[in-house]
């Protein structure tokens, strides 16, 4: 799933839908709709969060699981990653992939005959992006002119709530050291499919969380980043969401992150476990969005 491929329509629809899940699903079902289908997993770096909610929301649909290690099934490595895909397709009914490179999973989708669902690569976090945008409709009634604050590297994470933001129209900010901005091919492919929608991006947090009804953070060093992150400490320590920071949102101001999270680093332990942080239901709401998103991507055909 690339968040660029989807039309505005098409998110509203997910989440609609998802928000339909988490409250016990709009009508009953004789048969659960993926009975009989498999989910194949592939994780290259270590996941809680992603891993558990593709297993819970796929059985939750009727299907099974089938996690393979990156390490074991070593894409590109073993094998090619043509053979990989056009073998595996014949397996399962689609895969979630959690790579480091993210041609990695442009390669598969060309190669595959069954869908594709990035869970994360050094570019891109989509089902994360969509699970918030959620987590935000869920707290805030509405999408259209919130306006999201993200403090922190313009990593996957923060790209991927970017591009959400602009199919929803939420009012999205960046706040990050010079030097970590989105990147210039990132920049390029936001502004040819979202002409006239601004990427706003500011190197002053204070600025940047002004008035924000949510405030979002994630992780310094990301996976893949491990030996930059002395370094990384450094330049990031003034971009901490503290009590300070959430004060210059609005006074009923969500903070979200993705998880997992460094307690007294991107953020102070007292605004994670304090009373605005949705973090737990945001995680929640990852399961509910990729139930829908499988629903539709593998079960379209079963639904009664
Ligand atoms: N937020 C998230 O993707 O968490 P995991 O890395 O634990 O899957
Ligand atoms: N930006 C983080 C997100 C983890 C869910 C990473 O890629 O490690």
């Amino acid at each position: 799933m690339d968040l660029f491929d989807v039309s505005s329509e098409e998110a509203r629809t997910l989440l609609t839908r998802s928000i339909e899940l988490k409250s016990g699903g709009a009508e009953p079902r004789r048969t659960p709709p993926l009975l009989g289908r498999s989910l194949g997993l592939v994780f290259e770096k270590p996941s809680l969060r992603t891993r558990v909610s593709f297993e819970a929301a796929f059985a939750r649909l009727g299907g099974s699981s089938i996690f393979l290690r990156g390490k074991d099934v070593g894409i590109g490595v073993r094998e090619s990653v043509a053979d990989f895909a056009r073998v595996l397709s014949q397996y399962v009914d689609a895969l979630a992939v959690r790579t480091f490179a993210h041609a990695t999973i442009e390669e598969l989708v060309r190669h595959a005959s069954i869908p594709i669902v990035n869970a994360l690569s050094d570019d891109a976090h989509p089902c994360q992006a969509m699970a918030d945008v959620m987590t935000i409709l869920e707290f805030k009634d509405r999408l259209e002119g919130v306006k999201l604050c993200f403090v922190g590297d313009g990593n996957n994470v923060a790209r991927s709530l970017a591009v959400a933001s602009a199919l929803l129209g939420v009012e999205f900010v960046l706040a990050c050291p010079p030097g970590y901005d989105f990147p210039p091919a990132f920049k390029t492919r936001f502004a040819d499919r979202f002409p006239g929608v601004p990427l706003r991006s500011s190197n002053d947090p204070r600025e940047a969380a002004a008035d924000a009804d949510a405030v979002y953070t994630d992780v310094w060093a990301s996976m893949g980043q491990e030996s930059e992150a002395d370094h990384r400490r450094e330049i990031f320590a003034p971009y901490q969401v503290d009590e300070k920071l959430m004060a210059r949102a609005l006074p009923d101001a969500l903070f979200l992150h993705c998880l997992p999270a460094h307690r007294g680093e991107e953020v102070a332990s007292g605004v994670l476990d304090g009373p605005q942080s949705r973090v737990i239901p945001q995680a929640a709401n990852r399961m509910y969005f990729q139930m829908a998103l499988l629903e539709w991507l593998v079960g379209g055909a079963n639904r009664e």
